[in-house]
């Protein structure tokens, strides 16, 4: 009677969307950061307006409307080029402590090198930073998110280790230019999900499909590009600025049927493991278990099976301890279960992985039909970075709930609340979690998903010649939170 009692109540809290209440505590620690996050393409708009460069997403959504669900793009979306001003009203009515936006490269440097400047795009952020700090709200800057100069993609984007020099510059210029007054640096967002979806499976620009191939050829350069970038400023410019860079990694916490932590271990290295091993564990390398999978030359069935590209000793030294904090973008899990790669099959990168990855049907799915609510995948995940890499600072740079668009947003909250507690839960444990930022400060374009899925603490209205934000009901309970550093539900 016992286990069926505690089995309905897992079930009731999972519809709802909720994490079970461990002890009374709900206060967060004195000096806990919230704040939310963007991305330029996602908000931005003004794609062709006062010296901005093309990035591969503006080349890849006129040429392929059809690709989108919604055969929308990014070309005005919340216009915030325009409207910084209405951002800020928010950012302000929330009282986040800071905010997480995105540079634009080709905005800044429309070459993708430093032959031209654009001093519009400096002046555009100089008064996004400047305003942010007047109001006490301190940025988190990501370098890179998704919107790669379309010149650098002329010569193969990331499978090419030009990128690496090109990357390098690109933050020498950043540094220079708005270290100053920005103290916490993300190098890349997701690399995962750029390098699988647009050199791996060809679902995002720029359209490659080589899995297996250039996916690990993308990483591997994403991993070198900032570990060079990280040197450059602890280098240079640390002593007079003193900030904080890291990388900010997606990842899905793994759970199996019957609890078997080895099938758990090979998911989490096949994920998390394969970029944060590098940065963040003594071996400044690939997670041994990938590397006896794929990484050592090994033959089997007479095929080579080393496509995972050997780090150097030179660059192992650079990339081992690149990263300040570890940022993670946490949104959903997975169950695991072991399997066996179809024979014949181009291996890739799942593949490699010989697992097969399913959703428990009590989950709560939101509109992206990869969503789906798993608020203790997020206290495992963080529990397992404790364990895994010395307890190294975690900044949660992104989470967030989709649904369409509704006002009285209860889900959101149900969601919010829910991963509040499992990043409250793992401070108890001992975790080293310091920031929490929800995705996303307004509605914005997701990419081939186009308007279709609302991320937003405020509501975009997109056909009004204002493109007004309005405060859903999530924005007024996450003030409470912030204002509290308590969480209620
Ligand atoms: C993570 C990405 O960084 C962001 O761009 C995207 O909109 C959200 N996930 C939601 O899918």
């Amino acid at each position: 009677v016992l286990v069926l009692c505690l089995q309905l109540h897992r079930i009731s809290a999972a519809e709802r969307c909720q994490l079970h209440h461990k002890g009374e505590n709900r206060q967060f620690p004195e000096d806990f950061a919230f704040g939310v996050s963007t991305a330029a393409y996602q908000i931005e708009g003004g794609w062709n307006v006062d010296g901005k460069g093309l990035s591969i997403w503006d080349t890849y959504t006129h040429a392929h409307p059809e690709r989108i669900l919604d055969r929308t793009n990014g070309d005005e979306a919340a216009e915030s080029y325009h409207r910084f001003e209405q951002d800020l009203a928010a950012l302000k009515a929330l009282k986040v402590k800071f905010y997480r936006f995105s540079f634009s490269w080709p905005r800044l440097l429309p070459n993708a090198d430093t032959t031209v400047i654009n001093q519009k795009g400096i002046d555009y952020y100089n008064n996004i930073i400047d305003k942010l700090l007047a109001n006490d709200i301190e940025p988190m800057v990501t370098m890179f998110h998704c919107d790669l100069p379309e010149a650098l993609n002329k010569f193969g984007g990331f499978t090419n280790d030009i990128i690496i020099k090109y990357f390098r510059f690109y933050a020498d210029f950043l540094y220079k230019t708005f270290g100053d007054r920005v103290k916490k640096w993300i190098t890349f967002n997701e690399p995962f999900d750029y390098c699988v979806l647009g050199y791996g499976r060809a679902y995002f620009p720029p359209l490659v499909h080589s899995p297996g191939v250039a996916d690990y050829l993308c990483m591997d350069n994403t991993l070198r590009a900032h570990a060079a970038a990280y040197r450059s400023y602890k280098a240079k410019y640390f002593k007079r600025q003193g900030g904080k860079i890291g990388i900010t990694i997606s990842s899905r916490f793994y759970y199996t049927q019957r609890g078997d932590k080895h099938t758990i271990e090979r998911a989490m290295q096949y994920s998390l493991g394969w970029l944060a091993n590098p940065i963040y564990s003594k071996s400044g390398n690939y997670p041994q278990l990938v590397l006896d999978d794929i990484g050592n030359n090994s033959l089997r069935e007479g095929l080579a099976w080393s496509r995972l590209p050997p780090f150097s000793e030179f660059w192992t030294k650079i990339i081992r301890g690149s990263g300040d904090f570890l940022g993670l973008n946490y949104y959903t899990s997975r169950y695991a279960e072991l399997s066996q790669p179809p024979i014949g099959e181009v291996p890739s990168w799942e593949f490699d992985s010989q697992l097969e990855y399913t959703v428990d049907e009590k989950w709560k799915q939101g509109n992206s039909n990869w969503l789906y609510c798993v608020p203790q995948g997020l206290e495992d995940i963080l529990k397992w970075i404790r364990d895994r890499y010395d307890n190294v600072e975690v900044f949660v740079t992104e989470n967030g709930w989709s649904d369409y668009g509704a006002l009285e947003d209860t889900d959101r909250i149900d969601f919010l609340q829910a991963h509040l507690q499992a990043v409250l839960n793992a401070i108890n444990d001992g975790c080293n979690v310091t920031h929490y930022s929800h995705w996303s400060l307004i509605d914005n374009f997701e990419w081939n998903m186009g308007y279709t899925q609302k991320y937003g603490l405020y509501y975009l209205n997109l056909t009004s010649p204002h493109k007004e934000r309005i405060a859903k009901m999530s924005a007024h309970y996450y003030r409470t939170v912030i204002e509290s550093k308590k969480y209620y539900r």
